[in-house]
């Protein structure tokens, strides 16, 4: 957990004189705020970036795919886990709608609704001091009608706080993304493998491995271009198509498993922390940097024996009291007792 640690001397303005300095320790000031000490684990997470940064806008993005540097994107789904890839330094955080399995143990993403999805963007953005926040809108909230998806962009903004959306669709999208650009809204596009549309895509399948696939994701991802998208994510294609797709947009493409030749890159945070369980399926493409799940469970384990065995809490986790009082109390209910 995050402390905010007040220096002793600042410190004993705010704790009662009854304890002497070196009992500040122990107070341990979890996240003070203007100096009010919490004797709980109720406190705010948030804390300035160790090393501070401007905020991610729209120019940032495109000032980074001029100059050919590789636009980082992480999913979060909460607070911690957007307060971690913010301070990590990634350029843009997506809520997508895999929240649905790895926050809300659904079987797939067809599932989850609006309100679930602005609740979650909003502890997100809470948490996002300078990254760009992209929030999905879920499926069954934006292809009925133009229409339709722009009251769900604008619910996903003005109530979950996150500075654009994502959809997924090519060509047949079009006409959606533009009523929502021309309302002010950045739209990130989703074009290849679109995981709301599995069903019809007959699982979830790489595409663009023939001729005509590939040329459909070109399509695509060119269609959502001129329908004013600012980028657009490329998921599961073979890496030479992506690169070419690459080539022949004038926005930065976002790849998931679309090899290297993306302007950008984006994984689910939980698959490349490795938090999950041993065995778990991993898609080919995901690169896994830590064991998140190996470090909890060791975490949780030994704090399991230490309580067991009482070791823990030891003294120094606990809250001291004068010793006359102590006395006092336990005389005052030793002659209740008789
Ligand atoms: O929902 C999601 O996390 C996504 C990424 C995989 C791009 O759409």
């Amino acid at each position: 957990m995050a402390q905010r640690i007040l220096r002793p001397q600042t410190l004993h303005k705010t704790i009662p004189s009854a304890f002497p300095p070196t009992h500040v320790a122990a107070y341990r000031p979890v996240a003070i705020s203007q100096c009010q000490i919490r004797h709980s684990s109720h406190s705010p997470l948030g804390t300035p970036l160790a090393v501070p940064r401007k905020k991610v806008t729209i120019s940032t993005l495109q000032s980074l795919y001029k100059k050919d540097e590789p636009i980082t994107m992480m999913t979060a789904h909460d607070f911690p886990s957007a307060h971690v890839a913010d301070h990590a330094g990634m350029d843009m955080i997506l809520v997508g709608d895999s929240l649905a399995m790895v926050a809300l143990g659904m079987e797939d993403t067809s599932e989850v609704v609006l309100e679930e999805m602005i609740l979650h963007c909003r502890s997100v953005a809470r948490a996002t001091k300078s990254a760009f926040t992209v929030g999905d809108l879920p499926m069954g909230s934006y292809e009925i009608a133009p229409e339709q998806a722009l009251e769900s962009a604008i619910r996903v903004v003005k109530e979950g706080r996150v500075q654009g959306i994502k959809l997924e669709g090519g060509l047949d999208m079009a006409p959606t993304i533009e009523r929502i650009t021309r309302a002010g809204i950045p739209v990130l596009g989703h074009v290849g493998l679109t995981p709301q549309r599995q069903n019809a895509l007959g699982g979830f399948r790489v595409q663009g491995k023939s001729t005509l696939g590939a040329l459909k994701v070109l399509e695509d991802a060119e269609a959502v271009q001129a329908a004013g998208c600012f980028a657009v994510v490329v998921e599961a294609v073979p890496a030479e198509v992506a690169s070419l797709v690459t080539k022949k947009l004038g926005i930065p493409t976002i790849g998931i498993g679309a090899g290297n030749g993306c302007s950008g890159q984006v994984l689910v945070q939980v698959d490349m922390s490795g938090n999950f369980p041993p065995g778990r399926f991993l898609p080919k493409f995901v690169k896994q940097y830590g064991d998140v799940w190996g470090e909890s469970m060791k975490a949780i384990q030994e704090y399991k024996s230490d309580v067991k065995s009482r070791a823990y809490p030891g003294p120094e986790h606990t809250y001291p009291m004068p010793a006359k009082e102590l006395a006092d109390f336990e005389n005052l209910i030793n002659s209740k007792a008789t």
